[in-house]
């Protein structure tokens, strides 16, 4: 069975997605890892990240790896360096945002990601698994919240993580991203046709995750 999850950054796609995952016994799969990484590498390597042809032209030296630890937990790895922390930085994440746009990422991504889904029960997040890389999928579900409630989650995350940034700045990223994500000409961010939309403004963390395994629960495949 495999459980699609997209939405915008912030929307606490990773978190519902991962509790989901454990309370069905699914493998959580962070797609926005892969791209990550990606990001890492190009980044390191001197890549112009608005240059398609710069980017693409990084991709033949990147070797990536997932592996689980025995609490589920998803390490990633860029050749045998455990990349796991280091993409979690802020311009990781745009870089991350900045190579998901090139046609050439995505398509050495959409292979990885088929794979990994097709191997075990899933949960995946991300910004196109509906729509684009798994369009299969059991369960479709748009997780979204407010920018602004999305920024202050973002927030709180990096300061426990001891980066110290501004709200504001926070706040202006999510939004940049949002304008990345959904404007770009290729597999831009959108709710799939046949997907749920969660708004999870006003939700818990449970009452999100709760919803995830009622639509699950009542959408698994007859055995
Ligand atoms: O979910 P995240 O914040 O870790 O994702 C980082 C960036 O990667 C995001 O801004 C867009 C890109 N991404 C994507 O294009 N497609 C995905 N399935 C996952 C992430």
């Amino acid at each position: 069975m495999i459980i699609a999850i997209d939405g915008p950054a912030g929307a606490g796609k990773s978190t519902v997605a991962r509790l989901a995952a454990a309370a069905l016994c699914f493998v959580y799969i962070d797609t926005g890892a892969l791209y990550r990484a990606v990001g890492l590498a190009a980044m390191r390597a001197g890549a112009d990240l608005n240059d398609p042809g710069a980017v693409a032209a990084v991709l033949p030296g990147v070797r990536l790896s997932i592996t689980y630890d025995e609490s589920g937990g998803q390490h990633i790895f860029l050749g045998s360096e455990d990349v796991s922390l280091s993409i979690r930085t802020p311009e990781c994440s745009m870089a991350a945002s900045a190579v998901g746009r090139v046609p050439a990422v995505r398509a050495f991504l959409l292979e990885t990601q088929r794979s990994l889904a097709r191997a075990r029960s899933s949960v995946l997040d991300g910004r196109d698994i509906g729509t684009v890389v798994l369009p299969e999928a059991d369960v479709k579900i748009f997780l979204t919240a407010s920018p602004e409630e999305r920024a202050a989650r973002r927030w709180k995350e990096l300061q426990a993580r001891g980066v110290d940034e501004p709200y504001e700045k926070v706040l202006a990223e999510v939004v940049e991203r949002d304008r990345q994500d959904t404007g770009r000409p290729i597999a831009p961010l959108r709710p799939a046709e046949d997907s749920v939309t969660l708004d999870t403004t006003g939700l818990t963390l449970e009452e999100a995750v709760a919803r995830v395994v009622n639509l699950a629960r009542q959408n698994a495949p007859a055995e």
